[in-house]
């Protein structure tokens, strides 16, 4: 459904009006297409403390000059305004180097270009330095902070590491149109130890154009919505595609799969024999990818929720989830260097009334990538992640009535709704070969939104 306010403050009059008025200015946010792929123009390295983070190598890439700013040295502004910056904070051990991290972005802040992007790098908090573990988690407040007020459709990011190479995928998306509606999220890159990413690994893709050619992958729930996006944006990145949905849909999941020249299959992914259905209908037997995306919602308050509208939603959203990577990850089908993302949600991070059921399969996601994702690495070579989508426009919310669909699309830093290409795209930097360094993590696509914040 169209964002009207939206359009609105785009014209000159509305956006007067709307100033005058105090109320939120949404940004036009820049997102990919073929004719603009990458951010263009000067990327901004600097850093806080001291850091034996060599990043230049996996900082150039298309379309971003990359300006190096030495720890210490005067910085000049220069008269280009960057699209990007990124923070070295990974040195940062006690509140004094802290303040470095405030001396280098003090001066740059208001002239990041809009829709730009700001990625602040730290360490994991170190258990055995308790100063050190403060002033690392200092940059969550930090990050989460400058993303509230930065305004323009411009985002702030955390990454922790220890690997630069390792965490080369996450900055081609972080640092891309791609992640638009992604702000505010602290996100953990390990060195890749397991799945080929590590220093000297070889996880990079061929092209990183088309990441997952010759790797097949399957959506669930992909005849329409954010499914049909995720569908759509693999096959964009190289993928052979196998869509399902419910034979209901059969039609609309037909079109889909013609459109990206992929397989259908109708299929209720509920079914106890889902997992062998799926492993049969694979065009070559073994799957990269797995989507789990399907999903329901039966909204009651508890005390008017009888268990008919409890059970399908822990059905799909959950137990079919848990049945049917069991299956395909111990019977051999997801091969070594696959990927699973699952589909959480903010409901099931902040709770939502009317949702106890859907929140808890939502939050029931995210306790799996935590506990399977570490195993299934060392075990199968395998990493397990979920997307956590904040406010997406579709039919689902499209259906929310006028003012909790309004408070919905205003209530985060970037003060609109998302798009299902961006969780499409956020599924896709998971999927992707080169992110085998990101395990286990839950990484929200809500524009930071306000509820669970
Ligand atoms: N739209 C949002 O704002 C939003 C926010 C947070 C999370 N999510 C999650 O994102 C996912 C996609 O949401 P959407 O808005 O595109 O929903 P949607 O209702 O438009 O699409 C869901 C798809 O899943 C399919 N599906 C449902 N039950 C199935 C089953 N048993 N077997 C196979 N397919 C089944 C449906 O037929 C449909 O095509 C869901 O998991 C949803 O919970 C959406």
């Amino acid at each position: 459904m169209a964002d009207r306010y939206l359009s609105l403050t785009g014209t000159a009059p509305g956006r007067f009006l709307t100033r005058r008025l105090g109320l939120p200015q949404p940004a036009r946010l820049r997102r990919w297409s073929p004719e603009q792929p990458s951010l263009q123009g000067r990327l901004l390295h600097l850093t806080a403390g001291k850091s034996d983070l060599d990043l230049a190598p996996v900082l150039t890439f298309a379309g971003l000059d990359l300006d190096l700013v030495r720890a210490g040295s005067a910085l000049d502004v220069g008269t280009e305004n960057p699209v990007a910056v990124v923070l070295d904070a990974t040195g940062v051990r006690d509140v004094d180097t802290l303040a470095e991290v405030h001396a280098a972005l003090h001066p740059v802040v208001r002239s990041v270009a809009g829709s730009g992007r700001i990625v602040v790098l730290g360490s994991p908090p170190d258990p055995a330095d308790h100063h050190q573990a403060a002033v690392q988690q200092g940059l969550e407040g930090f990050v989460r902070s400058l993303g509230k007020e930065i305004g323009r459709g411009r985002t702030v990011n955390l990454v922790r590491l220890t690997d630069a190479r390792a965490a080369e995928s996450t900055f081609r998306f972080l640092l891309s149109p791609r992640s638009a509606y992604v702000s505010g999220q602290v996100i953990e890159v390990g060195d890749g130890a397991g799945a080929g990413t590590g220093a000297g690994g070889t996880g990079a893709p061929a092209d990183w154009g088309k990441p997952l050619a010759g790797r097949t992958a399957l959506v669930t729930g992909a005849a329409r919505g954010i499914g049909e996006a995720v569908a759509t944006t693999l096959a964009r990145d190289g993928a052979r595609v196998v869509c399902l949905d419910v034979p209901a849909a059969e039609a609309d999941l037909a079109a889909v799969a013609g459109r990206l020249g992929g397989v259908a299959l109708a299929l209720d992914i509920t079914a106890d024999d889902a997992g062998a259905r799926i492993a049969g209908a694979l065009p070559e037997g073994g799957l990269d990818v797995l989507v789990h995306n399907a999903g329901i919602t039966r909204d009651r308050r508890l005390v008017n929720m009888p268990a008919e509208r409890w059970s399908p939603v822990l059905d799909v959203n959950l137990a079919s989830v848990l049945r049917t990577t069991d299956a395909l990850l111990t019977g051999g089908t997801l091969r070594p260097g696959g990927r699973v993302v699952a589909t959480a949600s903010i409901a099931g991070i902040a709770g939502n009334a009317g949702q106890t059921n859907y929140a808890a399969s939502k939050a029931g996601i995210v306790g799996l990538v935590r506990s399977l994702g570490p195993r299934a690495l060392s075990e199968y070579g395998v990493t397990v992640n979920a997307v956590a989508p904040g406010f997406i426009e579709t039919r689902m919310t499209a259906a929310v009535p006028l003012f909790i669909r309004e408070a919905g699309r205003r209530m985060n830093s970037l003060a609109q709704g998302g798009l299902p290409v961006d969780v499409a795209e956020t599924t896709a930097w998971l999927a992707s070969p080169g992110s085998g360094a990101v395990n286990g993590q839950v990484v929200r696509v809500c524009g930071q939104s306000m509820l669970g914040a």
